[in-house]
């Protein structure tokens, strides 16, 4: 199994640049299927979920072609919902889930496997299918397989439960060619669903008000294919001012929307980090201990559940007592575990952690659970004294791009140690860091050939 090893004490210092977003890019890619024709998407993550994603369209009749890393073409003018991808594919990540709106508006029919993606709590889709059904589709669960069908959708008024992310992304990609006005409530306002909306309306669609509580979708009977740009990742941004900070360095990050990261900077702020925005860059630098402060992760504009890990690093070695509360998923403390292994003092009661800072971490063997976890977990190895092991490592790699790379840039000891069973070569599904990051290469190699 692949591993991080990591050596810490290293004060991090120099600039980092931030990819696409992750979660912004994995709805935009589906979001093409609703065109016939070549779109072309930008600013994309180089992350194994991309790959994944890429080869769950190809399934469904898609031609993808990756000029460059950062660059997608997808030519969608085959699709044909009918070839569902294995659910050991879809099950690899949770936006799968965004295949059943698009082709459920394009072709009133679609048939994919129930998502995956990170194990932080229930996670359900039950407010993607209520909308769904009331824009007239029909649904049924078989095999573990979601089938959605409808003759033709029909605009209606929907009121979401729960401000979902992912459920507003897949009820207005399914809207968007419905027959009439669809109003959905109570939408999350998360920047990337703006974005999502912007590339839908370049395509021809009318969504107005994304990024607000309510949006409202003019269906048309027709979109045509993109050039879109994926927005930066806000919270692989906080990763690295974090990082910067907990190793009483000074980062700067580059292609950010500062706006995007308001609730994030103000909680640094809080805990005594120096942060100088500046257009498209952000200047973190931490010149003495950090304060211990409260976090509740709400959904957007509130702190980010995604950098509530990494947050949680930075308490552990703040002077006092922070308390944390994760407001959106039931079990997203499971990285607890393998942080007290650093000597990191919390103890977890339900959705809320009481984080004691301690004067030093000490590094250590552990496992990243998650993705975002696994991050959490390296920047405790950059804190900690002497060497750290982190096992699992693929799950980084689903979401972070080039990470031991970009943190090497700015002075953090971390290699990858190689795995010696090749046998990922015969799969194309991620087994393992090594694995994944083997297969991004060879997927744009696969793309080169295309070009
Ligand atoms: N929920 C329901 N019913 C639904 C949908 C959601 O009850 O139909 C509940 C969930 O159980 C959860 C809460 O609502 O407790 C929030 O779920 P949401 O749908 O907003 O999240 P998601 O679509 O499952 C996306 C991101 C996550 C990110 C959350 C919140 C993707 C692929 N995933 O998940 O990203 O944490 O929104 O912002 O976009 C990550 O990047 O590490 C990650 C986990």
């Amino acid at each position: 199994m692949a591993e991080l090893i990591v050596r810490g004490s290293n004060p991090l210092f120099g600039e980092v640049s931030i990819g696409g977003r992750k979660n912004s890019a994995l709805a935009v890619i589906p979001a093409t299927m609703l065109a016939s024709g070549t779109s072309t998407l930008s600013n994309l993550p180089a992350i194994s979920d991309i790959a994944t994603y890429s080869s769950i369209l190809q399934h469904f009749g898609a031609t993808v072609q990756k000029p460059c890393n950062s660059t997608m073409r997808i030519d969608t003018s085959n699709i044909s919902p009918g070839k569902s991808p294995p659910l050991k594919l879809v099950k690899t990540i949770r936006a799968s889930y965004y295949v059943l709106g698009a082709l459920l508006g394009r072709c009133g029919y679609a048939r994919v496997g129930l998502p995956g993606g990170c194990d932080i709590g229930q996670r359900l889709i039950d407010q993607h299918l209520k909308g769904f059904r009331a824009l007239g589709a029909e649904i049924t669960i078989e095999h573990g397989e979601v089938v959605v069908e409808a003759s033709r959708l029909e605009g209606a008024h929907i009121y979401l439960d729960v401000a979902s992310v992912g459920a507003t992304i897949n009820i207005v990609l399914a809207a968007v060619l419905a027959r009439g006005t669809t109003v959905i409530e109570n939408t999350a306002r998360e920047p990337h669903i703006a974005d999502v909306a912007s590339c839908l309306n370049s395509m021809g669609a009318r969504v107005v008000g994304a990024g607000t509580d309510t949006i409202k979708i003019h269906g048309v009977e027709e979109l045509h294919p993109t050039k879109h740009a994926i927005i930066p990742d806000e919270i692989e941004a906080a990763t690295y001012a974090i990082a910067g900070a907990v190793t009483g360095g000074d980062v700067t990050l580059l292609n950010v929307v500062p706006k995007h990261m308001d609730a994030a900077i103000a909680k640094l702020r809080e805990a005594g980090i120096a942060v100088d925005e500046n257009g498209d860059s952000i200047r973190v630098a931490c010149r003495s201990r950090p304060k211990a402060v409260g976090v509740k992760t709400l959904p957007y504009p509130g702190f980010p559940t995604d950098a509530m890990p990494p947050m949680m690093v930075l308490l552990s070695v703040a002077n006092g007592t922070s308390v944390v509360s994760e407001g959106i998923f039931e079990n997203r403390f499971n990285h607890v575990d393998e942080m007290q292994r650093f000597g990191a003092s919390i103890r977890v009661e339900g959705r809320t952690a009481v984080i004691e800072g301690v004067d030093h971490l000490y590094g250590t063997s552990v496992q990243a659970e998650n993705l975002r976890a696994g991050a959490a977990l390296l920047i405790l190895g950059l804190a900690a004294r002497g060497t750290t092991t982190i096992s699992c490592i693929e799950h980084v790699d689903r979401g972070y791009e080039h990470f031991e790379e970009k943190m090497r840039e700015i002075g953090a000891d971390v290699s990858r140690a190689r795995e010696e069973d090749e046998s990922w070569e015969n799969d194309h599904i991620p087994t393992d860091g090594e694995g994944t990051r083997r297969m991004v290469n060879a997927y744009s190699n696969r793309f080169d050939d295309q070009v």
